[in-house]
């Protein structure tokens, strides 16, 4: 996967994407991410990228030309019906879905938003598609663009060491995940799961299942909603409301 960046704070992604997973999948060559200074795309001698709003108010307007340009220029090289994601909180909530949806894909490419919003022509040109990270405001679509590489990243084929940990973690099946213990098993008075030690494979399936269930009914009730329950997970919940030793 190739990774377009459109940003004015190119240098903001330096150390994110030269660390850990994404450095490793980048010199793999499993995702390649190149960042762009929007200011590169500017034709005045001050490389002015915003300017005042019409109508008035507070804050400034990112320019449409540099942005088109840029996209343009990007566009030229990419294959067709290339995604180009705007990051703004008026956009769709990003979510697990969504980046599974992206990692399919062969090309993507992101402009970072500023100042007060970019000017609504931008949208209606070359924007295929506007995300937003969470119902808050950040200073700048660069952190959220960089939440969207590293959730999309680690989903593309050879990026995670083992597949098998994309696949039961927090979302993959639409719950929060069980907890997790490692040594020692007894730590500041505080005992391991028994089941855990057991070695029987089926009760620990169980016992993460119905931890899984619990966890998530308690934090976000509206994700255990959405899923479609099995005969068994009724059971595990069903347990669990007889047996509180069980939580
Ligand atoms: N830019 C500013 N806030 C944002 C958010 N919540 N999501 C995406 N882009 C943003």
């Amino acid at each position: 996967m190739h990774v377009d960046v459109i940003a004015i704070f190119p240098e903001f992604f330096t150390s994110p994407l030269d660390c850990s997973i994404l450095a490793r999948a980048r010199q793999s060559g499993a995702v390649t991410i190149a960042i762009h200074n929007l200011r590169d795309y500017t034709n005045d001698k001050h490389q002015v990228v915003d300017d005042y709003p019409y109508g008035g108010g507070a804050g400034m307007v990112m320019k449409p030309e540099p942005l088109v340009q840029a996209v343009e220029h990007l566009l030229a090289e990419a294959p067709p019906e290339t995604p180009v994601i705007l990051l703004s909180p008026q956009g769709r909530p990003f979510d697990q879905a969504k980046a599974e949806e992206l990692s399919t894909r062969q090309h993507l490419i992101l402009i970072c938003g500023h100042y007060e919003g970019v000017d609504e022509r931008v949208r209606e040109t070359v924007v295929t598609e506007e995300l937003s990270i969470g119902d808050y405001v950040l200073t700048g679509g660069e952190t959220a663009a960089l939440v969207v590489i590293d959730a999309v990243a680690r989903l593309v084929p050879g990026v995670l060491g083992n597949p098998a940990s994309a696949g039961s973690e927090s979302f993959a099946g639409g719950l929060l995940e069980y907890p997790h213990y490692t040594r020692p098993a007894q730590w500041r008075g505080m005992a391991v799961p028994e089941v855990l030690l057991s070695g029987h494979h089926e009760n620990i399936r169980r016992w993460r299942r119905q931890q899984a269930l619990y966890r998530t009914l308690q934090r976000r009730p509206e994700l255990v909603a959405s899923i479609q329950l099995s005969e068994e997970d009724k059971q595990l919940l069903a347990e669990l409301e007889e047996d509180t030793d069980s939580r």
